[in-house]
């Protein structure tokens, strides 16, 4: 068997729009570029904000293996009752104050290696109690010395600065950073000068014609008069983003780090 693995990255997948696409195309993508394992960000699943039983459940149907997490990860309830289930493939950021129930991080059986993956939250521009995530990653990485697969980091950040910062400081030391948070796709895909396959921001899977998900009309007057708006999520221009990383188990490096921007 091959030992070229392909793993598929995906951006925040958001509300109904984010799961109808996923359910609708993940399986094409996927085929058509052999991927072994499939991780998303599923904090924006219900409605745009949170995690339900009901919406894992759709995108794991729809081929989806594993779900990170950030910032919305406890704004519906229904996240507890996946916690209590004791589902292993669905992370939160292992930043996350002590005694928060939850997955921080996992190892996934992929055909012969293993794959460990990481969930990290950043603490710059975020209004929330994260521990530092770069001693946090430090700490992991130190109970993981011996690890032998690659080690997949969502890093779900606001600022720029901290996800370079953090891709810089681990080169080497992890296989693949990828930024989640922001819902915009950034361009700087590329494996960094120690080997650290990197991107900025994966993008979200979810309506391309939106305000990183939400309509224009229902945030504007937030923006014109500082009023406060109920965000609606849009439906328009339904989209898949992400990037694809064709890692070589036989050298442990990454070969490429391929953008995934697909708009239906
Ligand atoms: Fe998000
Ligand atoms: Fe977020």
């Amino acid at each position: 068997m091959s030992d070229i693995y392909k793993f598929l990255f995906l951006g925040d997948i958001f509300g109904k729009t984010g799961r109808e696409v996923i359910k609708e195309h993940l399986n094409e993508i996927k085929k058509q570029n052999n991927i072994d394992l499939t991780i998303a960000n599923v904090e924006n699943l219900a409605h745009g904000a949170g995690i339900n039983k009901k919406g894992f459940k759709e995108v794991i149907d729809a081929g989806v293996d594993i779900g990170t997490s950030g910032n919305h990860h406890f704004q519906r309830k229904d996240v507890y009752k996946l916690i209590e289930d004791g589902i292993p493939n669905l992370l939160m950021p292992a930043n996350y104050p002590e005694g928060v129930p939850g997955n921080r991080f996992g190892i996934f059986k992929v055909r012969d290696i293993e794959v460990l993956i990481i969930n990290l939250h950043g603490q710059v521009l975020i209004n929330q109690n994260f521990s530092n995530p770069f001693k946090t990653l430090e700490r992991i990485l130190r109970k993981f010395c011996d690890f032998n697969g690659p080690i997949l980091v969502d890093f779900h950040a606001e600022a720029t600065s901290e996800k370079r910062a953090m891709s810089l400081y681990f080169d080497g030391k992890i296989t693949g950073l990828f930024g989640t948070h922001t819902h915009i796709q950034t361009a700087d895909n590329r494996i960094l000068p120690k080997g650290t396959a990197y991107i900025t921001d994966l993008g979200m899977c979810g309506p391309y014609d939106s305000v990183i998900g939400i309509t224009l009309d229902s945030v504007i007057d937030n923006f014109l008069y500082s009023l406060p708006s109920k965000f609606e999520p849009a439906t328009s221009q339904p989209s898949i983003q992400g990037v694809i990383l064709e890692y070589s188990a036989k050298d442990k490096a990454v070969n490429s780090i391929e953008r995934v921007l697909k708009i239906y």
